[in-house]
């Protein structure tokens, strides 16, 4: 990986590669760290372009894009569509683009939507990659031991190796496989106030205020007491539950007492979090 001031003046004369990634738990920010530092590569994370409002990228000189992202209900989360939706692609055409898709058991149709999506920008997804992953969501299972963890971490690493060699052989293997209904999982509208959210705090929240600063979609403010509520369009990406330092954010009564889960490589809970 390369440091962030020369990068950005590299990208400027157009001889880095971005890979854009979104994660909430680290899984895909390890992937995309890790394909970065094999390739000199760039990434981007979308949680912090779309805090940030940024949405133009010159990629005319570039030769591969990545877009490594989790897999929600089977399909691309629908805060990284959002994104594409709104991103404007300078350049686009001829790259190489690629998916890494990280998920707790399988995929579905994400590569074949996120072709879908992508077309609409003029970028050709040609090769993806499936990682299975530990699975964050926990709202309708709980964590494996400490072991297992550790073996599902142990094969990613070795899935992404050879992901890594395709990448850098720009090898192609997606083939045009019929689009599937829904291209991306749907944001939900999600209010404390209206009672329609889930997400709530327990007592032992101290009030430190990280889920509001990591959520990427700014749904969470501190009210008068300094407690989180949730109001807005929420992509249930589960970063505000699973980095909760006191484990105080719970989904209903569907998380109390289950173990939180951040990717074991990602040490800082603040740098590039979402
Ligand atoms: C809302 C939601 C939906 C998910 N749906 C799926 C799914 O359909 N299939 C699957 O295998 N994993 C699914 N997962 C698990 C994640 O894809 C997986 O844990 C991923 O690696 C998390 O990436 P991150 O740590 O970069 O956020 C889902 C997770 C969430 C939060
Ligand atoms: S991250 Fe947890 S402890 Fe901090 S304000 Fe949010 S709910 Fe409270
Ligand atoms: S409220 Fe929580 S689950 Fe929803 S987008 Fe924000 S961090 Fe993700």
């Amino acid at each position: 990986m390369i440091e962030s001031s020369r990068a950005e003046t590299l990208i400027r004369k157009g001889v880095i590669n971005i890979i854009f990634y979104f994660s909430a738990t680290g899984n895909s920010q390890y992937a995309a760290e890790r394909i970065a530092k094999a390739t000199d590569d760039k990434v981007i994370s979308i949680g912090l372009a779309l805090r940030d409002q940024r949405f133009e990228f010159d990629i005319s000189s570039e030769e591969r894009i990545g877009f490594v992202i989790p897999t929600y209900a089977w399909t691309v989360p629908g805060i990284v569509a959002d994104f594409i939706k709104k991103a404007e692609f300078r350049g686009s055409g001829s790259q190489y683009a690629y998916g890494v898709f990280t998920c707790g058991e399988n995929t579905g149709k994400e590569a074949a939507a996120l072709r879908v999506l992508l077309q609409e920008k003029d970028i050709k997804l040609k090769a993806s990659f499936d990682l299975v992953m530990p699975d964050n969501f926990i709202l309708w299972t709980d964590l494996p031991s400490e072991e297992r963890l550790a073996a599902i971490m142990a094969s990613a690493d070795l899935v992404l190796d050879e992901a890594i060699e395709s990448i850098r052989e720009k090898e192609s293997n997606v083939t045009d496989s019929e689009a599937p209904e829904d291209l991306f999982m749907p944001l939900i509208d999600i209010s404390s106030s209206q009672g329609t959210s889930k997400f709530f705090a327990t007592e032992d929240c101290n009030s430190c205020g990280l889920c509001q600063e990591l959520c990427p979609m700014e749904c969470i403010t501190l009210n008068s007491d300094n407690r989180p509520v949730w109001e807005g369009s929420c992509a249930m990406c589960l970063s505000c539950l699973h980095r909760c330092p006191m484990q105080a954010v719970q989904h209903g009564e569907e998380t109390i007492g289950k173990t939180r889960y951040l990717n074991p490589y990602i040490k800082d809970h603040k740098v590039n979090a979402y």
